[in-house]
């Protein structure tokens, strides 16, 4: 099977491109090459195709592959409480220390942002931790995906998916209907839930943040997915979203990614947590 243009010309590359462009208006051409390639590599070897290049006619002719494409190109896997050590960092360090914050000033709430959140288990963890400690400190998540995360915000599992879930969160924050379970109406109540890109040059935040402002920010395995250059927009964005001294969590895999970003410092080595060094006298 042949993945590689021949060099120096105008590839099937740019046809498979321009292809998903048309059908899902979809800029592939932002995502880390080997990632592109390795899904395309899959999608050529079911479809019983063997160049790059009759994939990208066969692409072209064909809507049905062009959203098996689509969706072999969205990862969207995430569990409750998914890295184990970052969330015990924020729950034992990083969100007592947001929320006592917040409760000398007197004013305020603590303000998240899961960017990135897909079917929702990351933003409901921590709206459980911080439910746990925020007492009379207010606090708001806002959760975001390229699309929007209806099934985030409908907030339904079934009991295979609660695996990492603790049993007393599990009795207070969900109830059980039939064979699933569903987050409480409290919960509900702090996380709203929208459609984002990242790349989204024309805007700074979540409409629905209104200002940004954000204590902590997760974007955990999305960074991965895309090119050095979009990664960087993607960071840059994040940071600047961030209030003074707020904290920034990603992936496991992409702590090597962040660790050399100028604006960030490393919290916990091996937690994938960072802070914003431009923290205010
Ligand atoms: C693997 S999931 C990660 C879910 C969760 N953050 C976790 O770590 O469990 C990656 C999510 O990032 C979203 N994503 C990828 N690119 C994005 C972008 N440019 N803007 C917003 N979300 C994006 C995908 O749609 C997908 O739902």
């Amino acid at each position: 099977m042949q993945t590689q243009d021949p060099p120096g010309t105008v590839g099937p590359l740019d046809t498979i491109v321009r292809a998903m462009a048309g059908s899902h208006g979809l800029d592939i051409s932002r995502y880390e090459e080997a990632f592109l390639r390795a899904a395309i590599s899959r999608r050529m070897e079911a479809s019983g195709v063997a160049t790059l290049a009759a994939y990208g006619e066969h692409l072209e002719q064909s809507a049905p592959e062009a959203g098996r494409l689509f969706r072999s190109l969205r990862i969207d896997h995430s569990e409750f409480f998914r890295n184990p050590l970052t969330f015990a960092v924020l729950e034992k360090l990083i969100l007592p220390g947001l929320v006592a914050g917040k409760g000398q000033c007197g004013s305020g709430e603590v303000r998240v942002w899961s960017a990135g959140c897909a079917s929702g288990q990351e933003a409901w963890s921590l709206a459980m931790l911080l439910e746990d400690m925020a007492g009379p400190v207010p606090y708001r998540i806002f959760a975001t995906d390229l699309a929007d995360p209806d099934a985030a915000r409908a907030g339904f599992y079934h009991a295979g998916e609660l695996g990492n879930v603790r049993l007393r969160h599990l009795t207070k924050y969900f109830s059980e209907q039939d064979d699933s379970f569903s987050i409480v109406p409290r919960l509900r109540d702090r996380v709203d839930f929208s459609a984002y890109d990242l790349l989204d040059s024309s805007s700074a935040s979540p409409a629905a943040s209104i200002y940004g402002g954000f204590d902590l920010i997760l974007c955990c395995n999305v960074l991965f997915y895309y090119r050095p250059e979009a990664r960087q927009r993607i960071l840059d964005k994040l940071s600047r979203a961030l209030s003074p001294g707020g904290y920034f969590v990603t992936g496991e895999a992409e702590k090597a990614m962040v660790a050399g970003q100028k604006t960030f410092r490393a919290v916990l080595q091996p937690a994938a947590i960072f802070q914003t060094k431009n923290v205010s006298p």
